[in-house]
């Protein structure tokens, strides 16, 4: 099972938000996220809030998973008001592709009705390669869809198999190919490092792999063993062995370096695009503090400063859309310090940097230390992490919020 909510203060049942948090609606970019809780199978590494058929008992349907979800978005209009278009809507999951494109197109259509898109929206589903094929991404884009991320993780058998990934590796070109024909100009591939018994080869045959593609944006993260899930389990019963951070380290200077020659430059620490263009203005909404809202089960939101997240199970989802109420589970009132903590966690991990005035005075004062080791750069009061500091950002995140 997916890991718990965090608590939290009670969130009104009628979704109503502070209005000192409404004041500033927008002011850095408007958002939606509409999450879709259903897999075919659960990858043994995954602990997102999402449910196989078996997983999911009785009483909750897939078919009826978007009007649910149109359902909240009424509720999100109701206490926002309509004031300002939607910059970028983001679909995630879970898989997002197991339901047919109308629900897709369906639930970005009730996104447009009640609050109006950007004329340069960015409109993004996240999509495994063994879910879609030429129809189903024809009518995504007919739809208002503008950007594809596919789940690629690797392109070697034996890691996708640690994995428990079910897709042929052979498909990921074929998809990529399939959503160009489409008509998509913003592909972005998935890539995973450092899954047990990957070699540095193997991550280099995934990178060039990936890159045969000719995708716009790559992220690469490394995986992480959360608690709880098959992953978890296989590591500590010593079945499977991560591997060191002098491996990691060199799986992302490899990165880096070959997507670099590639013309893929890095703006976030774990994510590349080829051009400004290409980057994922709503993952950047997100680091830099803009408003968005969360649909679905389990969904977190931020409005203004007011954090709020769903109930988590696509059970108790129905229940509180059916009886008409919130299903907003609990919410927290960010004090100015935690958003300012919030806000160089995120930004200290952009190309574009954190502004130093965001330093509190010990932060400020362990600057100098940061610059004389080589992990940041400060030019005009921005902070930018060097090579060697993109290596380091969590460490180098430590020290400046001492
Ligand atoms: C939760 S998935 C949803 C999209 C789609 N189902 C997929 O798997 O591509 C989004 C991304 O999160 C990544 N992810 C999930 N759990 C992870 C973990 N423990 N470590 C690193 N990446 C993880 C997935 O591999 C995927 O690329
Ligand atoms: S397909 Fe994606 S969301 Fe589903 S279990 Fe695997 S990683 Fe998680």
């Amino acid at each position: 099972m997916p890991s718990a909510l965090p608590p939290g203060d009670p969130a009104p049942a009628d979704g109503s938000l502070p209005a000192e948090s409404l004041s500033t609606l927008g002011e850095k970019g408007l958002g939606f996220y509409v999450h879709v809780p259903f897999c075919t199978v659960r990858c043994g590494y995954c602990d997102f809030n999402t449910y196989t058929a078996i997983e999911l008992g009785p009483g909750v349907s897939r078919q009826t998973y978007a009007e649910q979800a149109i359902e909240e978005v009424r509720l999100a209009r109701r206490v926002l008001g309509r004031d300002r278009p939607v910059d970028t809507v983001f679909f995630g999951g879970g898989t997002p592709t197991l339901l047919p494109a109308s629900d897709l197109v369906g639930m970005l259509g009730a996104i447009r009705d009640e609050f109006g898109l950007a004329d340069d929206v960015e409109v993004t589903t996240e999509a495994n390669p063994d879910s879609v094929d030429l129809d189903y991404l024809r009518a995504l884009r007919e739809g208002g869809f503008t950007r594809l991320s596919f789940g690629m993780q690797s392109a070697v058998p034996h890691v996708l198999k640690t994995l428990d990934r079910t897709h042929d590796p052979e498909r990921v070109p074929l998809v990529v190919e399939w959503a160009r024909q489409a008509g998509f100009e913003q592909i972005s591939l998935d890539l995973i490092y450092g899954t047990p018994g990957e070699s540095i080869d193997d991550w280099r045959t995934s990178l060039e792999t990936a890159l045969a593609s000719d995708p716009d944006h790559i992220s690469a993260y490394s995986l992480i063993v959360e608690d709880g899930t098959a992953l978890a389990r296989r590591v500590r019963r010593g079945e499977i062995e991560m591997p060191d951070e002098d491996d990691l380290a060199d799986k992302y200077e490899l990165a880096d370096a070959i997507l670099g020659k590639q013309g893929l430059t890095w703006y976030e620490v774990s994510n590349w695009a080829t051009d400004a263009t290409q980057r994922c203005r709503h993952n950047m909404l997100y680091w830099q503090g803009g408003d968005w809202w969360g649909v679905g089960p389990g969904a977190h939101s931020h409005v203004g400063g007011t954090r709020w997240w769903n109930v988590k199970h696509p059970a108790a989802y129905a229940d509180r859309i059916g009886a008409g109420t919130s299903p907003a589970h609990a919410r927290e009132v960010l004090a100015a310090e935690d958003r300012r903590v919030e806000r160089v966690l995120l930004e200290l991990r952009l190309a574009n940097g954190l502004s130093t005035a965001a330093l509190d005075e010990e932060g400020q004062a362990a600057l100098p230390e940061q610059v004389r080791r080589g992990l940041v750069t400060v030019a005009d009061g921005t902070i930018v992490l060097t090579d060697t500091g993109r290596l380091l950002a969590d460490a180098v995140v430590r020290d400046l919020l001492p």
